[in-house]
C-alpha cells in the first residue's frame, strides 16, 4: 500500500472518501436540448449541492438561441428547480450561478468558436479554473465531427502539462460499424484516447456497478455463474413510454441501435465477463472486450431475432397513439420500436447458454433487469403433482425501478400436504441503505471531471458491439416486411415469444 505524503494515514486508493473535482470549466454544447435540461444541468447542481464541485468551477452553455447572460441563468435555474434531485439551496445556487456563461452560436461557425474560446479564457482568469476544460457534446450525433474539428482549430483540444482537455460524447457512437470507425478516427486524431469519455449512462447506475460487487465480492454466486448451472440469461430494458416528441431522432435509428448496441451489450459484457484483476479501467475494459469478442451474432437471423412496432392502445390508463400516428413519422417507415435477439458466447464458461436481449417502447411496464435462469434440479424426489407449480430458479438483478436483487426458488406451501411453489427472496436497495443513489449523470460527470475512466466504454468495445449488431440490421434491411405490430401496453410482438418458445423458454413478465 502506498501512502499519501500529505496525510500518511490516508490510503490514496480508499474509494470510500468523497471524491471532489478539481478546478475546471464544463462546456455543454446543445445546452438548450432535452438531455441537458432534464439531466445534465440538474446533475451539475446536485454535484455542487453535495459539495463535490470546487469553488473554481464554471459552466458554459452553447446553442443557437440569442440569449443574454441573465436569460440563460434563468433557464439553468428553472431546469434545476424542476429536475434536480437534491433540495434547492440559495447559497449553492448563488455560488454556482456566478460561474455560469452562455455563448450563442452555430456549431459550424468559426466566429462563434472564437467567442467560446474568449469566454473560456476569461473564466480561466476570473474563476481560477486552472486551464482544465471538459467539452460535453449533447448535440445531434451528425455534428460530433464538426465540434471536434472546431475544438482542434481553436487550440481547445491541446494537451498541456499540468492541465487537461477532455471530450464527452453522447450516444449513439455511429450508425453502424463503418460510421463508428469513422467517428473514432476523427476523434482520435484530435484527442488522445485517455481524454475521450463516451457516455453509456447505464454504466453510471448504482445497480449496474452492484453487479460487479455481487459477482466478485461474494463467494456464493460465482461458482454457479456458468453453463454448469445457468441454462439461459434474459436481459430486458422495457419502457412504457412511446417516442414522445423525438421522432426526428428515433425514426431510422430504432430500438436495436438505440438500446441493444450500447446499454444491453454493456450489461451482457458485465454479466458474462471474467473477473478483472482489479477495477482499474484497463483491466475492466480488457475483460469486457474479451467477452464481447466471443459473443456471436445470431446464427439464424430468421429464428433468433424479432422486431415489432407499437400500435395504438392503452398505457397506464391512457389512450395512446401507435408509432405510425406519432407526429413526424413517415407512413412507409420500417423502424422498429421493439427488438429481441439471441446471442451465444463462444467460451468455456458460457458455451450452450443462450443470452436473450430485448428492448421496446410502449411495453407493459418500465423495467430494466438481468435474469439468470438456472437449470432444473437433475432429480426431483417428489411426485409430479408436488412440483407442478415449480418453475426454474432465477437470480434477477433489478436495475430500475425498485433497484435490488431477487432470488427465486421453490419452497413448500405450509400445510399437511406436499406442494412446492416458487417464492422470491428480495434485497431492495431502499430498504438496506439510507443513502440515496446518485443519478447516473451525476456520477459520470464527476468521473469526467476527475479523469476517472472505468465507467466509460472505449472505442474497441463500441466497435465490437457494432460487429454483433450489424449483421442483424443488414438482415432486417434486406427483408421487405415491416416490423410486426404489437399492441401498446403489452409485452411485444408474438414472434419474440415464439423465438423463446422454440428454445423451451418463456420471457419473464416482471
Ligand atoms: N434526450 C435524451 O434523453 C438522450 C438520452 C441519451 C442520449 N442522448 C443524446 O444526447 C444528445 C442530445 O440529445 P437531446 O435529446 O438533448 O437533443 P435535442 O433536444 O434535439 O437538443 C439538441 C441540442 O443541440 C443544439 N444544436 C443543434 N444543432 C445545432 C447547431 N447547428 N449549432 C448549435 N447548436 C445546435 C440545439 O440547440 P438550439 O436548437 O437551441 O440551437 C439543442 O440544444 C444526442 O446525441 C442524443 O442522441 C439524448
Amino acid at each position: 500500500m502506498t501512502l499519501d505524503r500529505e496525510n500518511p494515514l490516508r490510503d490514496p486508493q480508499d474509494r470510500r472518501l468523497p471524491r471532489i473535482a478539481g478546478p475546471c470549466v464544463l462546456v455543454i454544447f446543445g445546452v438548450t436540448g432535452d438531455l441537458s435540461t432534464k439531466k445534465l444541468m440538474p446533475a451539475v447542481y446536485d454535484l455542487a449541492n453535495r459539495g463535490l464541485l470546487p469553488p473554481g468551477f464554471a459552466l458554459v452553455g452553447f446553442a443557437r438561441r440569442e440569449w443574454e447572460q441573465q436569460d440563460f441563468a434563468q433557464i439553468v435555474h428553472s431546469a434545476v428547480r424542476q429536475h434536480a434531485r437534491t433540495p434547492f439551496r440559495e447559497e449553492v445556487w448563488k455560488q454556482l450561478s456566478e460561474g455560469i456563461r452562455f455563448v450563442p452560436g452555430e456549431l459550424g461557425d468559426d466566429e462563434s468558436f472564437a467567442r467560446l474560446k474568449a469566454t473560456i479564457a476569461d473564466l480561466d482568469e476570473a474563476r481560477g479554473t486552472g486551464g482544465n476544460h471538459a467539452f460535453y457534446l449533447s448535440i445531434p450525433p451528425g455534428l460530433f465531427p464538426t465540434v471536434v474539428d472546431q475544438l482542434r482549430e481553436n487550440g481547445l483540444a491541446e494537451q498541456h502539462e499540468g492541465r487537461w482537455s477532455r471530450v464527452v460524447i453522447e450516444k449513439p457512437f455511429g450508425h453502424d460499424l463503418r460510421s463508428a470507425r469513422e467517428l473514432n478516427r476523427v476523434v482520435s486524431q484530435v484527442f488522445p484516447s485517455s481524454s475521450v469519455f463516451r457516455i453509456d449512462h447505464y454504466l453510471g447506475k448504482e445497480t449496474v456497478q452492484n453487479l460487479l460487487a455481487l459477482r466478485f465480492a461474494n463467494q456464493l454466486f460465482e461458482p454457479v455463474w456458468n453453463n454448469n448451472y445457468v441454462d439461459h440469461v434474459q436481459i430486458t430494458m422495457a419502457e412504457d413510454i412511446g417516442i414522445g416528441g423525438r421522432a426526428g431522432y428515433y425514426d431510422g435509428i430504432g430500438a436495436a441501435r438505440d438500446v441493444i448496441q450500447n446499454h444491453l451489450l454493456q450489461l451482457l459484457a458485465l454479466t458474462a465477463m471474467e473477473e478483472p484483476t482489479s477495477f482499474d479501467a484497463r483491466q475492466l475494459r480488457a475483460e469486457k472486450q474479451k467477452v464481447l469478442a466471443a459473443t456471436q451474432p445470431p446464427q439464424r437471423m430468421d429464428l433468433h431475432t424479432a422486431r415489432g412496432r407499437y400500435t395504438g392502445g392503452w398505457a397506464g390508463g391512457e389512450k395512446v397513439k401507435g408509432y405510425l400516428d406519432e407526429k413526424g413519422i413517415p407512413d412507409d417507415t420500417k423502424t422498429e420500436t421493439y427488438a429481441a435477439i439471441r446471442v451465444d458466447i463462444d467460451n468455456r464458461r458460457w458455451a450452450g447458454v443462450p443470452f436473450y436481449l430485448r428492448t421496446g417502447k410502449r411495453l407493459a411496464r418500465r423495467v430494466t433487469e438481468i435474469a439468470l435462469g438456472f437449470k432444473r434440479a437433475p432429480h426431483l424426489p417428489f411426485t409430479k403433482t408436488d412440483t407442478e407449480e415449480l418453475g426454474y430458479n432465477a437470480l434477477v438483478l433489478r436495475i430500475q425501478p425498485d433497484e435490488g436483487v431477487t432470488l427465486r426458488f421453490g419452497a413448500k406451501v405450509p400445510g399437511t400436504q406436499m406442494e412446492i411453489r416458487e417464492v422470491n427472496m428480495d434485497f431492495a436497495y431502499g430498504g438496506s441503505f439510507t443513502e440515496s443513489s446518485p443519478e447516473a449523470y451525476e456520477r459520470l460527470i464527476l468521473d469526467v471531471l476527475l479523469g476517472d475512466p472505468p465507467l466509460f466504454p472505449q472505442h474497441e468495445e463500441v466497435e465490437l458491439a457494432w460487429q454483433i449488431l450489424d449483421p442483424i440490421l443488414d438482415y432486417w434491411a434486406s427483408q421487405d416486411e415491416r416490423p410486426e405490430d404489437y399492441l401498446s401496453g403489452t409485452w411485444g410482438p408474438e414472434s419474440a415469444n415464439e423465438m423463446l418458445a422454440r428454445d423451451g423458454f418463456v420471457w419473464r413478465r416482471p
